[in-house]
């Protein structure tokens, strides 16, 4: 296997061309270069197909890389706001985007009425009435846009907007609230930002396609030359594909979503001015329902049934669960319970993988550890135990710095994780 720097690894020479990663500030996001290093050298050790997967795309960083390698790639989220913007990373754009924007821009700007085009609860915390104005003046405007995905785009590009100008402190990825003064201080113009993040967008967008077309991966009618396929899912349900691969690159949270990252908190607000069906209409989750939604269904997000049974199987599978569950007095369990849960699904979900993978193909997992109650969970190890536990082994381990991902600031979480482990697994 061709070697993998570990200077490369903490982001030395660190690539810091885009290729759309800032499109969206998504949590977590996982670093170009880091994935080149591992997904080019376990490509030249794989036949001349390759077809990657990835269960937990989040903004498809593994998936835009890949294909800059030439390979099929297929990815899936619970997230709608992941599947949105990866619909669009992934997308071959033609030139007209450019002309369609200079359209809407112009639209944009001479919008004026003060309607205000959506409702739900707590509008008025969370945002303030004349950016809520602004807000559905964009959204007006892009609704009359034809093309399909030329929405798709603008809603990726609303929904950084709205991450930047509603009343939630940005410092974390689960809403708090800002103080009111610094609320009424706030002077903030949606569209100002709209106009300029997409300009920004549509280059990175463009520069991305300018990599691809000189590697002769764009057909002459503009389609990846490969396999793409991005589609909403849970995967510890199922994996959304018929197809069978033999490269995985993922990186799965580290815990449930509530106590780790909020991917879904970080994406409620967002996903009240995006309508459902320009994004999935396969999407089975009710994730406006609650704050909390995405959240609850994601890894760990719920309570096992029958604890005590599955509680035994899945600890004669990994005994640094065991050990870490342990560890714990009868009436802190429910914080070691969280940890099982989210082992749980985790389990689960890798019998879904492994079904979908070929013999003689390579799975690569980013994933770190994290302290609960002083503890330490150690993912790399449970991890291990449970591919092992399915007959798959590991071949080779690579530490690197977690300092160039984008994790919350100010939470305990980042502070109590400072390295990630990349094991690199074969299945026979
Ligand atoms: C660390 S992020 C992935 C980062 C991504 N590889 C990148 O390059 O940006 C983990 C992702 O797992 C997703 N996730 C959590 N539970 C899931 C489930 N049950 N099915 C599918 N995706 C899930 C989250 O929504 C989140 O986007």
């Amino acid at each position: 296997m061709e070697s993998i720097s570990p200077d490369i690894l903490n982001g030395k020479d660190f690539d810091n061309r885009d290729y759309a990663r800032k499109i969206i500030n998504y949590p977590a996001m996982m670093v170009p270069c880091v994935q080149e290093s591992i997904i080019k050298s376990l490509i030249s050790e794989l036949p001349e197909k390759v077809s990657m997967i990835d269960p937990f795309m989040g903004a498809s960083n593994t998936l835009v890389t890949s294909m800059r390698y030439g390979i099929n790639v297929f990815g899936q989220d619970i997230n709608p706001l992941s599947v949105l913007v990866s619909q669009v990373k992934t997308h071959i754009y033609d030139d007209d985007l450019r002309e369609g924007f200079k359209n809407i821009s112009e639209k944009i700007r001479r919008s004026w009425s003060n309607k205000i085009d959506i409702s739900f609860k707590n509008i008025d915390k969370w945002f303030k009435k004349d950016v809520q104005i602004e807000l559905s003046q964009i959204r007006r405007v892009i609704l009359k846009e034809e093309n399909l995905f030329h929405r798709k785009f603008y809603w990726v590009i609303l929904a950084e907007v709205i991450r930047l100008t509603n009343n939630d402190r940005t410092s974390t990825f689960k809403m708090h609230i800002r103080t009111q003064e610094d609320i009424e201080k706030r002077k903030l113009s949606p569209k100002d930002f709209f106009f300029r993040i997409a300009e920004r967008s549509i280059e990175d967008i463009f520069n991305l396609k300018k990599e691809l077309e000189k590697k002769d991966l764009i057909t002459s009618d503009n389609n990846f030359k490969h396999d793409v396929d991005v589609l909403w899912g849970d995967s510890k349900e199922r994996i959304r594909t018929e197809k069978s691969y033999n490269l995985l690159v993922t990186s799965p949270p580290y815990g449930d979503n509530h106590t780790t990252v909020t991917y879904g908190q970080f994406s409620y607000l967002p996903l009240q001015w995006i309508p459902k069906s320009d994004i999935d209409n396969d999407i089975n989750l009710n994730y406006l329902d609650v704050i909390q939604e995405i959240d609850s269904q994601s890894l760990g997000g719920k309570n096992i049934s029958e604890y005590s049974v599955i509680e035994e199987n899945l600890f004669s599978k990994s005994k640094s669960l065991k050990q870490f569950f342990e560890g714990f007095t009868y009436e802190e369990e429910q914080k070691a319970k969280k940890v099982t849960n989210f082992v749980f699904d985790l389990d689960i979900t890798i019998e879904n993988i492994l079904d979908k993978m070929q013999s003689n193909s390579f799975l690569a997992w980013t994933i770190g550890n994290r302290t609960v109650n002083n503890k330490e969970v150690k993912n790399d190890k449970i991890l291990i135990e449970l591919m092992e536990d399915k007959g798959v082994s590991l071949l080779t381990d690579l530490n690197r710095d977690i300092l160039a991902k984008r994790m919350p600031e100010k939470n305990n979480f980042s502070e109590l994780m400072r390295k990630e482990k990349i094991l690199i697994f074969k299945k026979k």
